[in-house]
């Protein structure tokens, strides 16, 4: 009885393997009107600047409460990604259309970089909380100073109440 189960199973498998082990057929090559397609298709799924600028506000207010903490190695890792990501969101939209022209984004951005952005690292650097708080100020007002340009006013900072991670442990 079991020998004959197992004669079933196997004459089953030999009937279904060669059917799995078929060969898929090979796709067709791309053409140029599948191509557009796919990037038409890609840039519909593409997350905007309004997105990419959560990143940016995400990393700058961890960054209040890692200086806070006077964690100094993870203030530094969120000094970093915030201009890694400032730098993202100039690349998704470099520049926008506003009711007077074309506004360009990314030197406003890499003004703040070198300027604010500088700042806070240099003070991250030092250990110097007063000095990172005169950065983390000018830098704020620097970024709502874009959004005031980008006609979107109401896109207002304030010093954050909490950070946007729960999950790191901001102490030392
Ligand atoms: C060079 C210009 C520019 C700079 C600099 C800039 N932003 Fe923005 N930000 C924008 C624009 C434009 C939008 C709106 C994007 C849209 O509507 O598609 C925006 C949107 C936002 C939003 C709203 C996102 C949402 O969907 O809720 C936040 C939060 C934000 N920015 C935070 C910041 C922070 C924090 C900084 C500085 C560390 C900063 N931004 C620097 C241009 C800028």
């Amino acid at each position: 009885m079991y020998t004959r189960i197992c004669a079933m199973i196997v004459s089953g498998l030999v009937c279904v393997m060669p059917l799995q082990a078929a060969e898929p057929a090979a796709p067709a090559p791309p053409t140029l009107e599948s191509l557009q397609a796919d990037v038409t298709r890609l840039q519909s799924i593409m997350p905007g600047q309004a997105f990419a600028m959560t990143q940016v506000a995400y990393n700058f207010s961890n960054l209040w409460f890692a200086v806070q903490a006077e964690n100094w190695p993870l203030a530094q890792f969120y000094a970093s990604e915030t201009k890694v990501r400032l730098r993202g969101a100039m690349r998704v939209q470099p520049s926008r259309k506003i009711s007077s022209g074309n506004l360009e984004l990314t030197p406003i951005a890499t003004a703040l970089e070198t300027t604010q952005l500088a700042a806070i690292e240099q003070s991250i650097t030092a250990k110097d909380k007063t000095g990172f708080v005169a950065g983390y100020t000018g830098m704020m007002h620097g970024c709502q100073g874009c959004h005031e340009a980008s006609e979107k006013p109401s896109l207002k900072l304030h010093i954050p109440t909490m950070p946007a991670e729960p999950m790191i442990d901001f102490a030392r």
